[in-house]
């Protein structure tokens, strides 16, 4: 059992009257230059959207008398949650002041097992609510956790394995009651197996809030009125904690050791001062403070972009108002403490404009996301290109690319050229197929990681297997401070802004163009390649305007959406340098229309496809005019001969290839090496109009996820 979504988790400590939290949306700090005025009223900026697919909500909350625990759940959206609130506040009688609260809230995407608030997050030790928690991720060892637990008579109400944490967490507390709530914490990540990234509050711990991941992300957001007291948090390592969950006779797991009873003492590694500047609060007398924790900092930027990344096996506390970040194993590369940074994304990057959803707005931003992909690293007018970190990246034998979905399709599109460019073979792998085949990998191995959220599960794990084989790990995601992003050697942030839709698009082009400057890179010292690489920087120079054309073809995509969204199946052909968008384009119309779609190798079509080819099949044909033209006119030529009536993606004024089709879209010419980029974006245009017209959710597609964090 696995759950994925958004926890939301917060605490603060503030001295005046606060509203009663009526919303999954904390009650906020006024900022002191735009304060809210009567902080009854609700606050006008936007709410987080709900910018990832989920099934059911719920959200925990402290009871009037600051002691007990009130937690509500709801399946469906965020709104099916509130509704619930709003009933039940009015029997809970909300307070209207605490001077200490600790909320946690959750929106979960259920992979296995229905959806249900009896499953939904937040989940309990006990009847009591004496800990609660969300959790993101999966917890591999979870039955044999949970046998163990029933046996010592604890009774399960979910199916989930993150209830086990819960009942696990009391369980440590019953047994161990003169632990602090950290180093209950503490004990319980050790007997935990898989990822897992939890916000843990308790009616024993009140105004107390603990947080710890492995292999899931989390950070913490931090606001206070005043100046923070340091930019950076120290590492508190404890000095021994050797409890382990063996099994017994019976094969069922017990804690093999008690747990030290003294709770173990903090030597921060390299501080002689007291611990009382290991931990961290704002300066001054005006000690207000909110804590965020939260799987994406999306999810806070709407209240402070001021943050820091957790990193496995990171136990962070808040008690007091003050955040102490614990580890009870010290990490070898570990720099024994956690940098404040400030979030560049600002809240409007995450709304959605004037479009009607965010993937909407992310297709007609690529004319401007592409220039940040390039900015800085691609002189034109001197035709270099320079990759920070990147260059030193010479020696190697081999390449391989590793990603799933979109962001697999990203390094279809640019083999060829990395293959022409760097005259090295180039190995592309889904990185799922890729960890069931234990590939072989070698020290003088180059691998690169790409992933949008960094965050995906099957990529993670393919970068750690090569990593663990002594290749040099390069990541390409969008997402700073991401798992990928910090567990690679070096790196290429694709800088395309936040993409909030579920649906990938930007992030594919930004990824197809950083690997294209990084091919461009490893030739540059190559004299006969220089003709080459000049006319390819040019065609770079040249995208965001005719980006530009291609997204004016939005009406004519519209229409020929209309001929086709009722249809059941439609076929996406080409070759060569756009046989990626072939395969990325059939995606989107699955993953956003629901309707059947097949990316077909225009020289795979006499082996097999050519039998679905009739009149009525939608066939579109990509056909522009580089190295493969005349083999896809071959190709189309055969569908027209069983009577197909292909729609073709040619270029501008090729009347010649439009014959051959019922209708077409056109793009204008470009370098080869960068047509995908072009051919990519009429279909994306056209998976979101079918969707619409199909009454889809275009920015949270069912049953999918922005970010696939377990395998
Ligand atoms: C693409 O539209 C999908 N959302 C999905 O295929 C996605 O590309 C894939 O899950 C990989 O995600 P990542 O780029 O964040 O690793």
């Amino acid at each position: 059992m696995c759950d994925l979504g958004i926890l939301h988790c917060c605490s603060f400590l503030c001295s005046y009257p606060k509203p009663a939290c009526m919303n999954l949306r904390v009650p906020e700090l006024p900022d002191s230059e735009d304060a809210q005025g009567d902080r009854g009223l609700p606050d006008p900026r936007p709410a987080a959207p709900e910018y990832r697919g989920y099934d059911s909500a719920g959200i925990a909350l402290d009871t009037p008398d600051s002691i007990n625990i009130t937690i509500i759940k709801e399946t469906g959206k965020v709104q099916a949650l509130e509704n619930e609130i709003e009933v039940k506040a009015h029997a809970i009688e909300f307070a209207n002041t605490h001077n200490t609260h600790v909320g946690i809230a959750h929106t979960r995407w259920a992979t296995h097992g229905v959806p249900s608030p009896v499953n939904a997050h937040p989940h309990r030790s006990d009847d009591d609510n004496s800990f609660v928690l969300v959790h993101n991720g999966i917890i591999t060892n979870y039955k044999d956790v949970k046998k163990f637990l029933m046996l010592k008579g604890h009774e399960f109400e979910s199916d989930t394995d993150t209830e086990v944490i819960a009942k696990l967490i009391g369980h440590i507390y019953d047994n161990h009651k003169e632990c602090s709530f950290r180093e209950i914490v503490d004990q319980a990540i050790l007997q935990l197996e898989g990822a897992f990234a939890v916000c843990i509050k308790s009616r024993h711990f009140p105004g107390e809030c603990v947080a710890t991941r492995r292999g899931s992300p989390l950070l913490v957001g931090i606001k206070s009125k005043t100046k923070l007291a340091a930019d950076s948090i120290p590492i508190l390592y404890s000095k021994d904690a050797k409890t382990t969950l063996s099994p017994d006779h019976r094969g069922v797991g017990v804690l093999s050791a008690p747990v030290p009873s003294t709770p173990p003492s903090l030597t921060p590694p390299t501080l002689s001062r007291a611990d009382s500047t290991s931990q961290f609060g704002p300066l001054g007398e005006d000690k207000q403070v909110e804590y965020f924790f939260a799987s994406d900092a999306s999810a806070i930027i709407e209240h402070t972009n001021r943050v820091l990344y957790l990193e496995d096996d990171d136990v962070a506390a808040v008690k007091d108002g003050v955040l102490s970040i614990h580890r009870l194993k010290r990490a070898i590369d570990d720099p024994h403490a956690r940098e404040i940074t400030t979030l560049k994304m600002e809240i409007q990057q995450i709304m959605k404009g004037n479009f009607s959803s965010f993937m909407q707005k992310e297709i007609f931003e690529q004319p401007e996301s592409v220039v940040n992909t390039m900015r800085g690293r691609v002189d034109f007018e001197h035709g270099t290109v320079v990759l920070e970190y990147i260059s030193e990246i010479r020696r190697c034998r081999r390449l391989l690319l590793i990603g799933c979905g979109t962001s697999y399709h990203s390094c279809i599109a640019t083999r060829q050229l990395l293959e022409e460019l760097t005259e090295l073979p180039v190995m592309v792998d889904l990185a799922s197929d890729f960890l069931d085949r234990n590939t072989p990998i070698f020290r003088d191995d180059v691998c690169f990681f790409v992933s949008q959220s960094g965050e995906t599960a099957d990529t993670l794990m393919a970068l750690r297997y090569c990593k663990s084989r002594g290749a040099l790990i390069v990541g390409v995601t969008n997402t700073v401070g991401s798992s990928i992003c910090r567990e690679s050697h070096c790196g290429i942030h694709i800088n395309a802004g936040p993409e909030i839709g579920v649906a990938s698009t930007k992030a594919y082009t930004s990824q197809f163009i950083a690997l294209v400057m990084f091919a461009l890179m490893m030739c540059e010292d190559r004299i006969s390649i220089q003709p080459r690489r000049y006319e390819i920087i040019q065609g770079l120079k040249n995208l965001p305007e005719q980006i530009k054309l291609v997204l004016k073809q939005d009406e004519n995509v519209q229409t020929l959406a209309k001929e086709l969204y009722e249809q059941k199946s439609l076929l996406v052909m080409g070759r060569g340098y756009n046989y990626a968008t072939c395969l990325e384009g059939a995606l989107k119309i699955k993953e956003l229309t629901y309707m059947h779609s097949e990316g077909i190798l225009a020289g795979e079509l006499k082996h097999g496809p050519l039998a679905l080819v009739d009149k009525q099949m939608p066939v579109i044909m990509i056909a522009t005019r580089d190295p493969v033209y005349s083999k896809c006119i071959n190709a189309l030529q055969q569908v027209t001969a069983r009577e197909g009536r292909p729609i073709l993606l040619c270029e501008t004024g090729d009347t010649e290839t439009q014959a051959f089709g019922s209708s077409s879209i056109e793009i204008p010419h470009c370098v080869d090496a960068l047509q995908g980029i072009l051919t990519v974006i009429p279909m994306q245009l056209l998976s979101y109009h079918i969707a619409v017209m199909r009454g889809c959710n275009v920015d949270c597609p069912r049953n999918l996820a922005k970010s696939v964090t377990v395998e």
